[in-house]
């Protein structure tokens, strides 16, 4: 079945890590933007700031994505949640079909609104080297 992945990435893992998703399910790669600079060390104060705040952001997508199409979206963790911009993103979905892949240095995300509803969840942590495991079981999961 068709679908997409859905990333956002300030420093490229989470682009790279849905590019080896596309890669072996054949979704479509879509970017969402929000139209901030978080590059260099203030982008990375902006981006720590947002996420512990709700603010709204000009959420984009380089592409259209139908409301009903099966999404696997990619982020990183931004201080124990999906970055901000993921987060606005994601409450515009149906968990149903909607599967998260969260990036992250060292730590698995606290902060997940319907974290269970969603069709799966997978933390990609560098430290724990779980990045071919986590694309094995998505893929697996979204084949069957
Ligand atoms: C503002 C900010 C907050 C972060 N908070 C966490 C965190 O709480 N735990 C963690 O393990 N990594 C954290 N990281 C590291 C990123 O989640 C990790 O490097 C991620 O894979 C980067 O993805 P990207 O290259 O697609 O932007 C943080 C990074 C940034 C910029």
């Amino acid at each position: 079945m068709a679908g997409y992945i859905v990333y956002f990435t300030r420093s490229g893992n989470s682009k790279r890590i849905a590019e080896a998703l596309s890669k072996q399910t054949g979704y479509e790669l879509v970017e969402l933007t929000d139209g901030m600079n978080y590059h260099g060390v203030f982008g990375y104060i902006k981006a720590g700031y947002f996420a512990t705040q709700n603010k709204p952001l000009d959420v984009k997508l380089s592409k259209e994505v139908p409301v009903d199409a099966n999404v696997v979206v990619v982020s990183p963790l931004w201080a124990g949640g999906v970055a901000q911009p993921t987060r606005l993103f994601l409450r515009t979905r149906q968990p149903k079909n909607t599967s998260v892949l969260i990036t992250s240095k060292g730590s698995v995300a606290k902060k997940l609104e319907s974290r269970n509803d969603f069709y799966f969840v997978g933390d990609i942590v560098d430290r724990l080297k779980n990045e071919a495991q986590i694309l094995g079981a998505i893929t697996k999961r979204i084949k069957e």
